[in-house]
């Protein structure tokens, strides 16, 4: 008897793992990330430094925090605003440039509005394609899990001011 009752749990367990599995789905989305250092509203600021900072060839150390604009299109002014990126970047690289990033991107606008997913990786930003992970999401997001892959679109060295494309693939 008890080892018909425990198939019978096997069984509806089996059962409810195949429903999550079929009804997950894979989504693509692309928005340009805007982080602004200049001007008199940046939208990415620095908040702790170390006492080496400043003479490090790589800013190793340096911990920024952003709320910066996530747009459909290139354009920061031009194109429909779809959400903003929250959270920080560090530079933890003492030989590379690499930062660790570490954020929401919080969808305000379109069918996700109101959703969001949690970024955290590695980006050497001087690399052509940055890949990092998705580790969670929210509202239509949940159980999200996936990877961004990250492409610099512009960059601005006189003023810091950067525009950069990212794609991600979402499970959930
Ligand atoms: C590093 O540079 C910034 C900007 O020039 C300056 O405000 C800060 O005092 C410097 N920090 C150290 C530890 O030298
Ligand atoms: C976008 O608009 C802001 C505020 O109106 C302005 O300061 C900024 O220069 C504009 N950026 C671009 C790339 O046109
Ligand atoms: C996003 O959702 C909020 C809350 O439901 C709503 O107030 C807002 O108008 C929506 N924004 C867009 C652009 O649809």
């Amino acid at each position: 008897m008890a080892s018909a009752a425990l198939f019978f749990v096997f069984l509806a367990l089996a059962t409810m793992q195949s429903q999550t599995a079929s009804s997950e789905k894979e989504t693509h989305l692309k928005v340009y990330w805007h982080d602004v250092v200049s001007g008199p509203d940046p939208t990415s600021v620095p908040v702790a430094q170390a006492a080496t900072t400043n003479t490090s060839k790589t800013a190793f150390g340096m911990v920024m925090v952003i709320d910066d604009p996530l747009s459909e299109g290139p354009g920061l002014n031009s194109s429909r605003l779809m959400g903003r990126a929250q959270g920080t970047y560090i530079a933890a690289g003492k030989d590379q440039l690499a930062l660790l990033m570490n954020m929401n991107f919080v969808f305000t606008a379109g069918k996700y509005n109101g959703s969001s997913v949690a970024i955290m990786g590695r980006n050497a930003v001087f690399t052509k394609v940055r890949e990092m992970a998705i580790i969670g999401g929210t509202g239509v997001f949940r159980w999200a899990r996936g990877y961004a892959q990250a492409r610099t679109h512009t960059l601005d060295l006189m003023t810091g001011d950067a525009t950069v494309e990212y794609n991600i693939f979402i499970r959930h």
